[in-house]
């Protein structure tokens, strides 16, 4: 097998077989195949396409192409991926409730970066939390508790990590095939028998519209049945931040606020609804009206926060902050930003609202940058609100003047007043299952 003919063959929009796709994984993870020929052969792929048996191939080649964990949780082992959002907390809601219905929560997260957050980080911010755990404790603990969040170890699917690097600097992230490939591979190879997606749609998206969301999904879901794997996916929107808190011990917060029943809000509902989908999706329920009733329940209960302090006590933490969230790290400097005209909120640039918290120290410019635990902000306003002069807009949690005077310029620069009424943003859009496509109208 030689390079030249599977480039050659991909050129002229040929499928490629088994066995030239396990040849060029292999030569990404080991790193006989130089830059210059994946980039090629990548950019190749983004332009013509590979179909639903060369993305399967192509997606357990990676997989494969480091360690496969198969770990006995003592039931079905369930993840959930985002595709990146703003004030996405719902990981620190739904894991610890899944996991108080039954479920086994197995999480491999990422740290922010750019103007994600990243749920690595947010839990980071609780006093002793450990993110890096032996593999044995860690599937010890999702068999006991029922959940558990750690960071991606960098022995899961190499191959991934330097296609995705090359595809970050050669314009290829968007190739439905190499998406696919990519986020799945990772998560067949921590283990997930089951996976519910929330692949977001809307601007600051992986794709541009929400047709080509649902696209993305649905190949998902094929290649999931190809695999063996339940793969549920949900198409959600990113106009503005989900939660109102944005930063990582406020979002820490807010998580906690939702499950004492403190708070709701669309935070509350896409959480719900993506932990339904992961008890389907895992067999802990058979329809999606059983797996509400038994969320709602667990919530109700205090099920949920209580299995949220199971786990953080269990990964090091300090499980205080679930009953006193002052406990968890303050910015010295908080003040409130007051609306200087009226209107009602239109739009909201949701990835520059990202970045201003990312400006405050919330989140890395740099991989190896330090973040800070305390700042950001916490959102009053959501589109569709009306804004009157002199309303509190969003309350700063700075470490310093200089820095709130930055960031409330910034988020005040996100932000579209429009003297007609505006409608909200949309939550959800579709459900996709191995049966279809089911529009949302949340
Ligand atoms: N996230 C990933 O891990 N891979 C992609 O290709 C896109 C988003
Ligand atoms: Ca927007």
């Amino acid at each position: 097998m030689d390079i030249l003919s599977v480039l050659e063959d991909k050129k002229r929009k040929k499928a490629l077989t088994k066995e030239q796709i396990e040849f060029f994984v292999r030569g990404a993870a080991d790193g006989t195949l130089p830059d210059y020929q994946l980039a090629a052969l990548l950019m190749a792929i983004r332009l013509n396409g590979m179909d639903a048996r060369e993305t399967a191939d192509l997606t357990m080649a990676m997989a494969r192409s480091g360690d496969m964990l198969s770990p006995q949780v003592g039931g079905v082992p369930v993840d959930k991926h985002s595709t990146g959002g703003v004030g996405d907390t719902t990981t620190l809601i739904l894991a610890p409730l899944v996991a108080a219905c039954g479920g086994k929560v197995l999480k491999m997260s990422g740290r922010g970066l750019g103007h994600t957050g990243g749920t690595v980080d947010k839990l980071e911010s609780i006093a002793g939390f450990r993110v890096s755990l032996p593999e044995e404790e860690f599937v010890s603990i999702v068999r006991r508790v029922g959940c558990a969040v750690v960071g991606q170890s960098a022995q899961l699917a190499p191959a991934d990590k330097r296609l995705y690097a090359l595809r970050d600097v050669t314009a290829t992230v968007d190739s439905i095939p190499l998406i696919v490939s990519s986020i799945l591979s990772k998560k067949f190879a921590a283990g997930a028998r089951a996976i519910v997606l929330d692949v977001k749609a809307g601007s600051g998206a992986l794709m541009p519209t929400v047709e080509a969301s649902i696209q993305l999904a649905q190949a998902m879901v094929d290649i999931g049945a190809h695999a063996g794997r339940s793969v549920i996916a949900v198409v959600s929107g990113m106009e503005e931040p989900l939660g109102s808190h944005v930063g990582n011990a406020l979002e820490v917060r807010e998580a906690i606020d939702v499950l004492a029943g403190r708070a709701g809000g669309p935070l509350k509902t896409v959480s719900l609804f993506l932990g339904a989908q992961m008890l389907v999706a895992s067999g802990v329920a058979d329809s999606e009206e059983a797996a509400q009733k038994m969320l709602a329940e667990a919530l109700e209960s205090g099920a949920g926060l209580r299995k949220l302090k199971e786990m953080i006590t269990a990964q090091g933490g300090d499980s205080a902050v679930c009953d006193d969230p002052s406990l968890l790290p303050r910015a010295p400097y908080i003040r409130p930003v007051i609306a200087k005209t009226a209107g009602y909120l239109s739009h909201v640039n949701g990835t520059a609202l990202g970045l201003a918290a990312q400006r405050m120290g919330a989140g890395r410019v740099r991989k190896e940058d330090p973040i800070d635990p305390a700042v950001g902000f916490v959102m009053e306003k959501r589109i569709g609100d009306r804004i009157e002069k002199g309303d509190v807009i969003c309350t700063l949690h700075a470490k310093d003047e200089t820095s709130a005077r930055e960031a409330e310029s910034r988020i005040l620069d996100t932000l579209t007043l429009s003297p007609d009424p505006a409608p909200r943003a949309r939550l959800l859009y579709a459900l996709i299952t191995p049966k279809g496509v089911t529009e949302l109208c949340q």
